[in-house]
């Protein structure tokens, strides 16, 4: 028997989308930040097919007021799919329709109140029941060949346990993040022994930060419920993990694709950028535009790119 198949399968994923998407206003006044498009899909879309490609047969939301449009996304639009039959926009209709879950894989929840990332992923605690899950940040956009949550399947297949994706930052930028320090073991895994949430400028163990992908057992839904505030006085998932590193493993997967952080407005911008000149069709354009706008001695061109 292989050593993987003592390890309950990662079936489910939450992915929290309640947060209010203060820093897009006022685009996000009526529209859900996951939903802000990045080319031509939502934000929310891309996680979604990462935790698809890696495996994942439920996906838990977790939103707030104002997000309905998500369940929309995410369900048949009759009316819009028998004008695309009627115009013979097969190539559009066939997309929206491999884009779907299935019926009865998706599950919402609602987090009611701000309190923080800890506090929305409890809220999934019903759902997910007793089994190991994984949780997906959307806002954080993983760019990559084998998506980053595959690669973490492959260790928790090997590991089984707690598996958090990180990458290095620049050491001014740790404060933004969850952090966390690890051993090398002798197969070359990294261990995690520490993390801390947004450590004070100065005083963080390593410039490996959290990139918001996990693979959690559900005991951490115990250490969430106990509520206890940390940074920014909001329940934090990092101080749940870090009380539960007592007892499990925790794994890091080094991601080495790009990330974006689409919750800020540079991210999402390169995000567009990063991806538009993936595709074919824009790619031209896009690269003649940036052209235009590095000549510094063009204002003309530069004009025309412009408009
Ligand atoms: C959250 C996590 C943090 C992680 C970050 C990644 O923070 O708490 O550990 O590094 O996501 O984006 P937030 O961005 O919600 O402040």
């Amino acid at each position: 028997m292989s050593k993987t198949a003592s390890f309950k399968p990662i079936r489910k994923a939450v992915f929290p989308v309640a947060g209010l998407g203060t820093r897009f206003l006022p685009a996000t006044k009526s529209i859900p930040k996951e939903m802000l498009p990045v080319v031509d899909k939502p934000i929310l879309q891309y996680a979604v097919e990462e935790a698809k490609k890696a495996g994942i047969e439920h996906f838990v939301f977790v939103t707030g007021r104002g997000k309905t449009v998500i369940e929309d996304h995410f369900d048949i639009a009759y009316e819009l799919e028998q004008t695309l039959e009627q115009r013979q926009k097969t190539d559009v209709l066939d997309r929206l329709r491999s884009d779907l879950p299935e019926a009865g894989q998706i599950s919402y929840t609602r987090q009611q109140s701000p309190l923080g990332l800890g506090h929305a992923v409890w809220c999934a605690r019903d759902i997910i029941g007793n089994e190991p899950f994984a949780l997906l940040l959307p806002d954080m956009l993983m760019k990559s060949d084998t998506p980053c949550l595959k690669n973490m399947m492959d260790l928790y297949a090997e590991k089984g346990g707690n598996i958090i994706s990180v990458e290095e930052c620049a050491p001014e930028d740790a404060s933004k993040y969850g952090i966390v320090q690890f051993e090398t073991e002798s197969d070359g895994a990294m261990k995690i022994t520490d993390m801390v949430e947004k450590p004070a400028p100065g005083t963080a163990p390593s410039n490996f930060f959290i990139n918001g992908r996990y693979i959690l057992q559900p005991e951490v839904f115990d250490l969430l419920g106990e509520k206890k505030r940390g940074a920014g006085n909001e329940i934090q998932i990092t101080d749940a993990m870090l009380r539960l590193i007592k007892d499990q493993e925790f794994h890091a997967v080094t991601f080495t694709g790009q990330t974006f952080d689409c919750g800020s407005r540079l991210g999402f911008l390169q995000a567009n950028l990063a991806y538009s000149l993936d595709d074919s069709d824009l790619r031209p354009q896009i690269q003649k535009m940036l052209e235009n706008l590095n000549d510094e001695n063009q204002p003309q061109k530069r004009h025309a790119a412009a408009s």
